[in-house]
């Protein structure tokens, strides 16, 4: 992502201007699957073209029911068009504002580049959101991209947005109990020591 990068994702879609698109799923997730495979119902928000879906499809196989969700029809529509690994299904929807059908069904979420990508005033109603998704006791996974910024790319431009540590205890813990954090090991080129690695589990 540059400093032009606009919140108008399905433009974005349409345009096939998406530089945050590695064309594989998140280094951390693939590194987390090895250790531990997330099973039960799982929430995807801002899935894009579905990477981190089908790989936690594959990993978890009969056992997981992945939804990846996303604003941008056009995201949804050509992640449907890739040949399914296993149970995934894609969705097009607002985080903000999920269909009853999904509230309080999941027994994870997996966060990577949502929570960057929208606005730093919205962080507490992602906060709601995630809770209204998962079941009590279900976990939150996340990298967080904590420190996106370069020569370019500085701190009140558009996404992605930057976070500390700090800021996100102070966000989830009113409705989570953290249950570790780490910096992964693995990271998309460029990427590398500015992620953290999180997960938290709704009370
Ligand atoms: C920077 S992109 C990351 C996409 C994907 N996670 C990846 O790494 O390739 C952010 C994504 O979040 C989606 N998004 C932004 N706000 C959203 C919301 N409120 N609900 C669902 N998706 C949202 C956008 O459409 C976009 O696909």
């Amino acid at each position: 992502m540059t400093k032009k990068t606009s919140t108008d994702w399905e433009q974005h879609y349409q345009e096939e201007n998406t530089p945050w698109d590695k064309g594989q799923a998140a280094p951390g997730l693939t590194a987390f699957l090895k250790k531990q495979t997330p099973q039960g119902r799982i929430l995807v928000p801002g899935c894009g073209l579905g990477h981190d879906v089908r790989e936690l499809s594959a990993a978890g196989g009969d056992d997981a029911e992945v939804i990846g969700l996303d604003l941008a029809p056009t995201a949804m529509a050509r992640a449907n068009e890739i040949i399914k690994v296993g149970r995934e299904q894609f969705v097009t929807g607002d985080f903000f504002d999920l269909p009853d059908d999904l509230r309080g069904s999941f027994d994870w979420i997996w966060e990577h580049t949502c929570f960057c990508a929208i606005d730093p005033d919205l962080r507490k109603k992602y906060v709601q959101a995630s809770a209204d998704a998962l079941k009590i006791d279900g976990k939150l996974l996340a990298v967080f991209y904590l420190d996106p910024y370069d020569e370019e790319h500085t701190p009140g431009e558009g996404p992605p947005h930057g976070c500390s540590l700090e800021e996100l205890a102070e966000l989830f813990r009113h409705q989570f109990n953290f249950i570790e954090h780490w910096q992964p090991d693995h990271a998309y080129p460029g990427r590398e020591n500015k992620e953290l690695m999180m997960i938290l589990q709704k009370r």
